[in-house]
């Protein structure tokens, strides 16, 4: 496995392939992997000739106060894992070559339809932040197609925008949330939890389970079952930040003849925010 720094590196790679007929996949990380990117990397293998993973923590997704300069860093360890997968090329950009002049881009890249709503009210800039370096690594790395997470589900939304607004040749594929035996939703920031926060995390999916079962099973009062399942969180001493029912391919607010819905949750719970979701399609309403 062929780690890369410099962007010019990156491109001659995957020129050279492409030249060479293969086809390329893409799994961008902020690193600190777990079972969750793994996932993603087997799906990117089973897909494609050769697979480039990307790690790079990247400020312009982390507000004022959130956790950029402690966020773990662990390459090594990352490295092996990637290594052991049989993944072709690991892109390690440096901030400087990301960003240069400080960090100062004059380009903003933004997916209007999907602010101010879920986790951007509480992450403002958040999903530009992303949108930016998922725009800038697309055009480094030129995948033939990238695979995201489903666990974030207003991201994968973003960046499969993204792609099709701007015309970008790169075929976008969700993968199914990762969790672990309990049901937790694998994700970098379960480190933050402590022992007793992470026997009590799980609550988060069992709580957009039941949600989601009630309105397979017919209940069409939105705004009790949110009520409710903002009330559990709370039960298990967890602070909720958001539950929305949504429709599934736009997050819009779902009207009666909408089926295919998103039961998407997110709570605090120590020093760690959790988010997770859970797709439903719901009988027709007569
Ligand atoms: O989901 C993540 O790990 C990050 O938001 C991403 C897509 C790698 C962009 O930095």
């Amino acid at each position: 496995m062929q780690p890369i720094e410099s962007i010019e590196a990156m491109r001659r790679q995957v020129r050279d392939w492409h030249v060479a007929g293969l086809t390329v996949g893409f799994v961008p990380t902020m690193g600190n992997l777990h079972g969750g990117h793994l996932s993603l990397v087997d799906e990117a293998m089973a897909r494609s000739d050769r697979v480039v993973v990307s790690i790079f923590v990247n400020p312009a997704q982390f507000g004022p106060g959130e956790d950029y300069e402690t966020y773990p860093r662990t390459r090594e360890s990352d490295l092996a894992l990637l290594e052991d997968r049989g993944v072709h090329c690991v892109f390690l950009p440096s901030v400087a070559a990301m960003y240069p002049e400080g960090g100062l881009l004059r380009t903003r890249v933004e997916v209007p339809a999907f602010n101010g709503m879920l986790c951007d009210l509480s992450r403002p800039g958040f999903f530009n932040g992303v949108a930016l370096v998922v725009t800038k690594l697309f055009n480094i790395v030129r995948p033939d197609l990238a695979v995201f997470g489903l666990k974030d589900y207003q991201q994968f939304l973003v960046v499969q925008r993204l792609a099709r607004d701007l015309d970008l040749p790169i075929e976008i594929i969700g993968a199914a949330v990762a969790r672990e035996p309990d049901g937790l939703a694998m994700s970098s920031r379960n480190v933050y939890l402590g022992e007793s926060e992470r026997a009590r995390a799980p609550v988060l999916y069992q709580t957009l389970c039941a949600l989601a079962d009630r309105l397979r099973a017919g209940n069409t009062d939105l705004a009790g079952l949110r009520r409710e399942a903002m009330e559990a969180l709370s039960a298990a001493t967890m602070k909720p930040d958001y539950v929305e029912i949504r429709r599934a391919g736009d997050l819009g607010e779902p009207g009666p003849g909408d089926q295919d819905l998103v039961v998407a949750g997110a709570a605090y719970l120590g020093r760690a925010r959790l988010i997770d979701n859970v797709r439903v399609n719901r009988p027709p309403i007569d």
